[in-house]
């Protein structure tokens, strides 16, 4: 019937254009419905829209040795070798499941299917394998769905699925998952997704994980907070490396950008109520917001932001300053008014949102 391997096959996949019926064969799958070809190499399914656009902390080149090295030395020991030579603390922090404890604030039995979007290196996507029925890791990037293929061939995994593909364009079927997860994705999906304001391509974004999802689904949704008290004190914004950017309107964002890095603004991150308009337009309901400290990425607690007396046990109990700014931002934040406030300054946002 096929030659695409085993790996992409428990997975229904459609059409990333026309959500047309997939034909299988020969390392290729080619859509009934408008016709289009897609590639299998390996055995992965590639169902990017543009397969040209490269996004990564590394050059293409160097994540290409680093896939081969995989192939020859084995996955851990080949990403233990990359890593001690630039970025040691990454190591560790690729392997780190606890990254996904968010996954118990999430109403969901262990008998889900699960889409990890944007999935990365796979740390997500790996620890929820371990607890659920079946994770499909897609990412654009190629060489880091190839990472996630060997990986999880050689821990001997059949229910963890490497793709590649755009979120902005899934290649599955209507109401096919549980649960999907943007985990730090959604502030750089405008840049794989041109050709739109990023607003546009983020909402587009949105409204797809919202058709893949069943009725009565949950987004898992992570990203920093546009208002970020540290972006008022001048820290530089993570994703552009530029201060202040994010408090000012777009189009000036866009100006200072452009004079800076000599390219538009499109990282965009959003605001606590922001964020409630935008998930409600994208048509999810039922949005629910925590404060996941000190970062998303890594987390200690993770509090919920409505309840403004875990805000304050927080404050009072719980949270240990280590240097001035951290004591003067507590002693501020546990004064009678400001900790009700504290809440739309928090560094980032782990949302739970429901279809
Ligand atoms: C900051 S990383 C986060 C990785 C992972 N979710 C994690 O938390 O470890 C962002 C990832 O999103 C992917 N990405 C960005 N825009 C995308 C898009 N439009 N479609 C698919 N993947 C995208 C990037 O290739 C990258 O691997
Ligand atoms: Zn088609």
């Amino acid at each position: 019937m096929n030659d695409l391997g085993t790996e992409c096959m428990g997975v229904d996949l459609v059409c990333p254009v026309c959500k047309g019926t997939l034909d299988r064969g020969e390392g290729l799958l080619s859509c009934q419905k408008c016709g289009k070809e897609w590639r299998a190499p390996g055995g992965i399914a590639d169902l990017r829209l543009s397969p040209a656009r490269y996004w990564g902390e590394y050059p293409e080149d160097v994540m290409d040795r680093l896939v081969a090295r995989c192939r020859e030395a084995g996955w851990n020991a080949a990403l233990k070798e990359f890593f001690l030579e630039r970025d040691p603390q990454y190591y560790d922090y690729t392997l780190d499941k606890r990254r996904a404890d968010w996954h118990l604030l999430v109403p969901i039995g262990r008998e889900s299917r699960i889409l990890d979007a944007g999935c990365g290196w796979g740390t997500l996507s790996f620890a929820l394998a371990g607890v659920y029925r079946e994770v499909v890791a897609l990412d654009a990037v190629r060489q880091r769905v190839e990472f996630i293929d060997i990986r999880s061939k050689s821990e001997g995994l059949k229910n963890l699925t490497p793709v590649c593909g755009q979120v902005g364009s899934l290649p599955f079927p209507d109401g096919y998952f549980d649960l999907v997860v943007l985990n730090g994705v959604l502030e750089w999906v405008p840049m794989m997704e041109e050709g739109v304001s990023p607003a546009t391509a983020q909402m587009g974004a949105l409204k797809e994980v919202l058709r893949v999802l069943k009725k009565g689904g949950y987004l898992y949704l992570a990203i920093e907070n546009r208002w970020a008290a540290i972006n008022f004190l001048g820290f530089k914004d993570t994703h552009s490396g530029l201060r202040f950017v994010t408090l000012m309107p777009r189009f000036l964002a866009n100006i200072y950008s452009r004079a800076v890095r000599g390219k538009d603004f499109r990282e965009y991150t959003w605001t606590y109520w922001e964020h409630r308009r935008m998930l409600r337009k994208a048509g999810f309901s039922d949005a629910r917001f925590y404060a996941p400290l000190p970062t998303y990425r890594r987390f200690y607690y993770m509090l919920p932001i409505k309840d403004s007396s875990k805000i304050k046990f927080f404050l009072r109990s719980m949270a240990f300053p280590r240097n001035d700014m951290q004591r003067f931002f507590i002693l501020a934040a546990n004064s009678f008014f400001l900790y009700k406030i504290a809440r739309y300054f928090v560094p980032d946002f782990s949302i739970v949102a429901r279809r």
